[in-house]
């Protein structure tokens, strides 16, 4: 039977010449800084925003030390065994350019850092002694547009095999037929194997259990009343699949599977399951924020659960194959996926990128990540690009048709995409004909017409809005476009967008406008690390600006926009924060976001009219500041009240207040438990302003695994026990171990009132 070590403890790293210390994978050797601005400096010319020439990028990959070569060294017992044993590592994943040796002979080399591989290690190892685990790791400048992280930043696994065993990512299931009236399925087992002539045995767990039995390497059998997979009703099939010699388990996996119908109709849009299905959605880069690209599960179940929350229902992995557990997450709270290969083919966007690698390693990097993923439910379409350079090439077209067509061998049951940014010349040069399912980044406008001109393909925006805010942030005027300001931060009004994108309205408008258009990916569901436009010439700016929610996680208001377009739940939001001094009697333009059919807006008592209600924006562009209260009633269309919401001028800063995503947390060392901090006056009103400096102290089962306060400046690291508050809030992730018992958090703040929770830490 295989057995399965997960290598997360026990690890020495050595970055450069400096000294080894002891770490634990997944690992990020460069989120905890120091932040410079000559930290991976580029030189450039960014074309798409109107740069003439090129000009310095600071922060453009996060400002963090994750150029260089560092070493990773562990040992492990291979124990005398009966019979002969296969040994095999896993790595989902090591940024980059990583070279893995098994006691001093090289074993593998694999430079794409978003590349999941398996390394035999058969011949390699001694049996019944201790083995040394190395790998290298080089990262090289001008590698990435954004953070990369760096080092074994996922998941490494030891495995041992009998002879007899399935092949890494060897195991294929395909719905054959899915019938939605009567819910009748058939389901195909492909498996791929070391040997011949063996017996497979599938037994499904749950729902329901079954066993069924049948030689390998393929099975197929039907089950019925089968509950479909949705994002609404993610409903899964957890099969053990097993290959049995007389009666003996040689191997076993363990997979979730998921039944659902997709469609994607060039006139009438996508359906799921038979059912129309807008995508409401959002790309995603895979760092954490303050705590790094190394993986968490609890953190990407988190940013899910928050995305959830406002009624987002697909993510694009943008620009790379995610870690393989985003997908068991996605499979498991319901979310569609488009799974990305490459942000880069053989044309160069930054010197050292994955182009150096494209011709020799694209085939098996495209290979080895549809092998991994294609039994997912929640992944719908395979994309090979985002805004590819060769869309402008001649045969440009003919990389996209091989790429295309690779996935199309090894996944018969899905589409490919590709994110494309150049309309007329993927039209014109053929690229966007050959795609299957062409993606549009920005120009809403232009639906109309590439829907006239590939009236026969099925389309939707893979980029869209790219408006800019910083969280609790506003300027005036309240002008749409791009404004770039001393302070280095971007209004929170949301009318503000680089020269190529828009306000997220204006993609609404497109998209009812034009029902074929299948849905949109905002760019981005959360701020990520590097890519600071506007503001990339100007340090200390190190992260995006277009996150929905800012870098830790906290929503900007934008959240409670797109919360009422795309969610289900009233939303009723006001802003700006209420606390002017200094503005008495200038123009304050209040907007409220939602999606309730007409709104009042009181201004001390005041009426200034009740507005009807038309998209999800309701603005009042003409009051004039005065201290005290805001506030604003949504109405039916009788005028009955349906709900208020109030901003107050606040005070002074006078206490601290501490909110937890979760009251407990599982004491299993990885569990994270994410705690808002907001600084009240003295009424217990949120000080929007304010920005003190807090401290933090645990007692009890558990550590701060990260601090934050969604700053794109701030350049307090995160692996800290303090932060300031950044307009008035700020962050702190606690990491259960692997102890049980109560974890106490208190937060303190000179002059202010402190403030305690406690996260019960249990073993579920
Ligand atoms: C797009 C690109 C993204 C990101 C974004 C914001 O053009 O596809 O990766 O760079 O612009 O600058």
């Amino acid at each position: 039977m295989r057995k399965r070590e997960i290598l997360e403890s026990g690890w020495l790293f050595r970055f450069g010449s400096s000294d080894w210390e002891t770490v634990t994978v997944p690992h990020d050797w460069a989120i905890n800084g120091p932040f410079a601005a000559d930290n991976d400096y580029q030189c450039i010319q960014t074309v798409a925003d109107g740069e003439q020439e090129a000009i310095p990028h600071y922060g453009r990959t996060g400002g963090l030390p994750h150029v260089g070569k560092a070493w990773y060294r562990r040992s492990f017992l291979v124990p005398k065994q009966d019979g002969e044993k296969v040994h095999r590592f896993e790595f989902d994943g090591i940024m980059s350019h990583a070279t893995v040796y098994v006691n001093g002979q090289k074993a593998a080399y694999r430079p794409y850092g978003y590349s999941s591989f398996a390394v035999d290690a058969t011949e390699f190892i001694k049996v019944g002694e201790e083995n040394l685990l190395e790998v290298h790791v080089d990262n090289p400048p001008c590698s990435s547009r954004w953070y990369p992280g760096a080092g074994i930043y996922r998941e490494a696994r030891l495995l041992t095999l009998e002879l007899e065993h399935f092949l890494y990512s060897g195991i294929h299931v395909t719905t054959e037929s899915l019938d939605l009236n009567t819910r009748e399925a058939t389901v195909k087992i492909h498996t791929e194997l070391s040997c011949e002539g063996l017996e497979l045995r599938v037994n499904l767990m749950s729902p329901e259990s079954k066993e069924v039995n049948g030689n390998c390497p393929d099975i197929s059998f039907k089950l019925s009343d089968v509950k479909l997979w949705s994002p609404e009703t993610p409903n899964l099939y957890h099969f053990q699949i097993s290959l049995m010699k007389q009666g003996e388990t040689l191997d076993s996996i363990d997979l979730n599977y998921g039944f659902r119908t997709v469609v994607f109709d060039a006139n009438q849009g996508m359906s799921l399951n038979g059912k129309p299905c807008r995508m409401n959605g959002v790309c995603l880069h895979h760092d954490f924020g303050p705590l790094g690209a190394a993986f968490s599960a609890a953190s990407m179940r988190h940013r899910i659960h928050l995305l959830k929350g406002i009624g987002c229902n697909a993510i694009r992995t943008s620009h790379n194959p995610p870690d393989p557990k985003f997908l068991e997450l996605c499979d498991e709270l319901g979310m569609l996926v488009i799974d990305e290969a490459f942000d880069v083919w053989k044309i160069a966007k930054v010197d050292n990128g994955y182009n150096r690698e494209f011709d020799e390693w694209h085939v098996r990097d495209l290979t080895d990540f549809i092998r991994r993923d294609r039994n997912h439910p929640c992944v719908i379409l395979w994309s090979t690009g985002n805004e590819i350079l060769e869309q402008r090439c001649d045969d440009g077209w003919k990389v996209a048709k091989e790429l295309q067509d690779l996935c199309h061998a090894l996944d018969p049951s899905r589409p490919a995409t590709c994110g494309l940014n150049d309309s007329g010349e993927s039209i014109q040069r053929g690229m966007a004909q050959v795609v299957d399912i062409p993606g549009w980044n920005y120009k809403p406008h232009l639906y109309p017409d590439y829907h006239a001109r590939l009236p026969d393909k099925p389309q939707y925006g893979s980029e869209t809005a790219s408006t800019v805010s910083t969280r609790g942030y506003y300027a005036f005027p309240v002008e749409e476009g791009l404004h770039t300001r001393e302070c280095g931060q971007c209004s929170s009004y949301d009318v503000e967008f680089p020269v190529w994108a828009s306000t997220p309205e204006k993609e609404f408008a497109f998209q009812d406008q034009c029902p074929w258009i299948m849905g949109e990916f905002v760019w981005t569901g959360f701020d990520y690390l590097g890519e600071p436009t506007p503001y990339n010439q100007h340090w200390p700016s190190h992260s995006s600006y277009f996150g929905i929610f800012d870098l830790c996680g906290l929503p900007k208001d934008r959240a409670w926009l797109y919360a009422a377009r795309w969610g289900s739940k009233p939303v009723l939001h006001l802003l700006p924060h209420w606390n002017w001094a200094g503005r008495e009697g200038e123009v304050t333009p209040v907007h409220v976001y939602t999606n309730h059919p007409n709104v009042e807006l009181l201004v001390n008592g005041e009426s200034r009219g009740v507005k009807k209600r038309v998209g999800h924006r309701v603005v009042w562009d003409a009051v004039r500041y005065e201290p005290g209260e805001l506030t604003a009633i949504a109405r039916d269309d009788s005028g009955r009240e349906l709900e208020r919401t109030t901003r107050r001028t606040a005070g002074e800063a006078a206490g601290v207040a501490l909110t937890a995503d979760r009251v407990g947390m599982a004491a299993d060392g990885r569990d994270l438990v994410f705690v808002t901090v907001s600084i009240l006056d003295a009424a217990g009103n949120p000080q929007p302003l304010a920005a003190v400096d807090i401290t933090f102290a645990v007692e009890g089962p558990g550590v701060i695994a990260a601090v934050g306060n969604g700053d794109p400046r701030s350049l307090e690291l995160p692996n800290q026990s303090h932060i300031r508050a950044f307009y008035g809030q700020c962050m702190v992730i606690l990491r259960s171990s692997v102890e049980t018992g109560r974890l106490k958090l208190t937060a303190t703040a000179p002059g202010l009132k402190s403030d305690a929770i406690e996260i019960a830490s249990s073993r579920y």
